[in-house]
């Protein structure tokens, strides 16, 4: 095993989620998709993150298409060099999309038409059977499967039982805690399900809220592999530009000792 395996192993990986580019291109150009002028672009601001040292690139192709557009999926994939992370709701006409597009992964998330973004976690046990068949046929195209589920043990037991490789857990109850007590609480389930999924071999990521401050909280969390964060990214973005943004919070995310 090589000096750089063994500092790669016990990095906490980024995965940047890129929407909000996309959030703000079609803000203006949301009915002149071809104009010249089109602009922020997702990927560009994708290779970007690269540069600053990322590890993957995740995006959410809503059936609504609010923000990412198919055509963003594939330049996402057709240039990106570390791995894409194609976030979907479980219907038929996107998981179509996800095979023509071949991530390296895919994240199952729920998805509500009114929601401003994605609110709970993927109630896996609900909708084991449409979620198994899904997962198979995203595992016969050989992309990987995580599933974005709230802190709850029977959950990731679904999870384990279903064959997907990672969960993503969801830290938003964490991030928008009002009150210190509830603050330990949501912690403490965060931390509880990490270890069990973990010992069920399940790869362990998380996202949703994280910001600059909140950072040294997930800290506490034991077993993540990868957080997936984007709004405070591109929030910091507009003060301090956008490869910093990036390396900011790869800075913050250093020394993890999971
Ligand atoms: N992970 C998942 C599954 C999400 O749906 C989102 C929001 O799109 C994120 C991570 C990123 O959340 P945030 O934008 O709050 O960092």
């Amino acid at each position: 095993m090589t000096a750089k395996m063994i500092v790669e192993m016990g990095t906490l990986r980024l995965g940047v989620n890129v929407d909000h580019i996309a959030t703000l291109r079609q803000a203006r150009y949301v009915t002149m998709p071809d104009s010249k002028n089109a602009e922020p672009d997702p990927v560009a601001a994708a290779s970007i993150c690269e540069r600053a040292g990322a590890h993957g690139i995740t995006a959410h192709l809503r059936a609504d298409r609010r923000h990412i557009q198919d055509r963003d999926m594939e330049r996402l994939r057709a240039n990106i060099m570390t791995k894409l992370n194609f976030e979907m709701g479980n219907t038929p006409e996107i998981l179509d999309v996800a095979i023509r597009i071949r991530p390296d992964e895919v994240c199952l998330v729920p998805e509500k038409r009114a929601e401003v973004t994605t609110e709970g976690g993927l109630d896996a046990i609900a909708s084991r059977r449409d979620l198994a068949n899904t997962i198979q046929r995203l595992h016969a195209n050989g992309i990987r499967v995580s599933l974005f589920i709230d802190p709850d043990e029977k959950q990731i037991d679904c999870a384990t039982e279903l064959g997907v490789e990672m969960i993503e857990l969801h830290t938003g109850k964490l991030a928008n805690a009002f009150t210190e007590k509830i603050e330990a609480q949501e912690l403490d389930r965060l931390c509880q399900c990490a270890r069990h999924a973990h010992g069920s071999k399940l790869q362990v990521n998380a996202g949703h809220g994280i910001n600059y401050r909140n950072i040294a909280l997930i800290h506490k969390i034991p077993h993540l592999t990868e957080l997936n964060i984007g709004h405070a990214i591109v929030s910091r973005a507009i003060f301090v530009g956008w490869e910093n943004a990036v390396r900011q919070m790869l800075a913050l995310m250093e020394n993890y000792n999971g």
